[in-house]
């Protein structure tokens, strides 16, 4: 059973346990610099995924954009993955999106990260297009996925789910 995630805005004091992770999950991770400066960016919201016992289990950095909610980064702990943190956390942050009148959630992902993409195809998140040579260490391109926060348009995703038109 997934646990009982809490969700909370991240702190200055989280980035030490948001480095490891980052560190442990990416071949070219953020430095601890660049996660303390999000956290005085007016336009960024930053998520934690706490667990039961307290630990710091995942993460998200987002920004807003005109009406986009733009994905920058997510990561879960390497022990507690395959537990829904990750779904929590995108949930949270598109539940976010909506209040503020987003009409999408835009993110990058490496094509070959069978993980992520299961992730956020399961989601309802569409493939729009590639960036060629977007990926340094090692070298690779990034899918760029979107998804409708409009209430239409998540309706209309649900429909071709059940259809079996989604991918
Ligand atoms: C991708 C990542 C964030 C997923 O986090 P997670 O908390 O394990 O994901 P969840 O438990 O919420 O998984 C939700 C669904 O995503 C899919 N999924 C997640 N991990 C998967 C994997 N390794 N293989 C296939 N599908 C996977 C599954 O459909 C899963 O549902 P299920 O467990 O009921 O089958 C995590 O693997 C991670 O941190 N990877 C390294 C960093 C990374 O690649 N970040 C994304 C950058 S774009």
């Amino acid at each position: 059973m997934a646990p009982d995630w809490t969700i909370r805005a991240m702190r200055s004091e989280d980035v030490v346990a948001v480095s490891a992770i980052e560190r442990d999950s990416f071949s070219d991770p953020w430095p601890d610099s660049a996660f303390q400066e999000l956290l005085t960016v007016a336009n960024r919201v930053t998520l934690v995924a706490i667990d039961p016992e307290d630990r710091l289990a995942g993460y998200l950095c987002a920004q807003s954009v005109a009406d986009e909610i733009q994905i920058q980064n997510l990561a879960v702990a390497t022990g507690l993955r395959r537990r829904g943190c990750a779904d929590r956390l995108l949930g949270s942050i598109e539940a976010e999106g909506m209040k503020c009148g987003a009409a999408y959630a835009i993110l990058d992902v490496r094509e070959t990260n069978v993980a992520a993409l299961t992730l956020y195809l399961g989601m309802g998140y569409r493939v729009i297009g590639r960036r060629r040579g977007y990926y340094r260490k090692p070298p690779g391109d990034a899918l760029v996925l979107s998804k409708s926060l409009t209430r239409s348009g998540v309706d209309q995703a649900r429909m071709e789910m059940s259809n079996g038109m989604v991918s």
